[in-house]
């Protein structure tokens, strides 16, 4: 089969998890997901990301199916440390990686949603934040506890989804593996919606 561009297998596997969400959120994310999968774009290679080493160390392991194709999208992926514009403050920010695949700060441009790929290092404390955005993750890789809202603690692994309602204060902490996941958010995207909080 040809691909209209190098990161269309990767884009068309998440629309399909994220069609399998069933909320409106996901639908329109696998919406300009599959637009994206479509659309023919010769992309610029990208450097390593700061922290490929945990990358590789995850893609290296017994990750979920579609690991392998972020795997072969990385020449493609730019990472960049989970900022959020000085939000996030350093000693967090600098335990995590992102690349922006669909949206405003997007490889491929959309002003309704955000999709893309996140990895948490391990042993990080990444304390309650909250957003205006509705989220759903799903893990690729790894795993951590998580708590929203009222929610007691949990431990979520490998092919778990996880939403989060707009504004629902939320955490999750990693042991002693890092944590690959695809994120989505929907409705106000704007990064000026999130608040660090713990
Ligand atoms: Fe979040």
């Amino acid at each position: 089969m040809t691909y209209a561009n190098p990161l269309s297998p990767l884009l068309l596997a998440l629309a399909g998890l994220y069609a399998s969400e069933n909320r409106p959120g996901g639908t329109v994310a696998a919406q300009a997901l599959i637009a994206a999968a479509l659309q023919p774009a010769a992309l610029v290679p990208a450097r390593p990301g700061p922290l490929d080493d945990e990358l590789q160390a995850i893609l290296a392991g017994d990750p979920h199916p579609v690991s392998a194709l972020v795997r072969d999208a990385t020449p493609w992926l730019p990472w960049v440390f989970s900022e959020l514009s000085g939000r996030i403050r350093p000693d967090i920010a600098h335990g995590m990686m992102q690349t922006e695949l669909v949206g405003p700060d997007g490889i491929f441009p959309h002003d309704q949603v955000r999709v893309g790929l996140w990895l948490q290092s391990a042993n990080l404390d990444y304390v309650t934040r909250a957003h205006a955005a509705e989220e759903t993750f799903f893990i690729l890789g790894g795993g951590a506890i998580w708590q929203a809202g009222n929610a007691a603690p949990a431990w979520q692994g490998i092919g778990a989804l996880i939403h989060h309602p707009s504004l629902t204060p939320h955490s999750d902490c990693t042991r002693e593996s890092p944590l690959l996941a695809a994120w989505r958010w929907t409705g106000d995207i704007a990064v000026e919606g999130y608040t660090l909080t713990g």
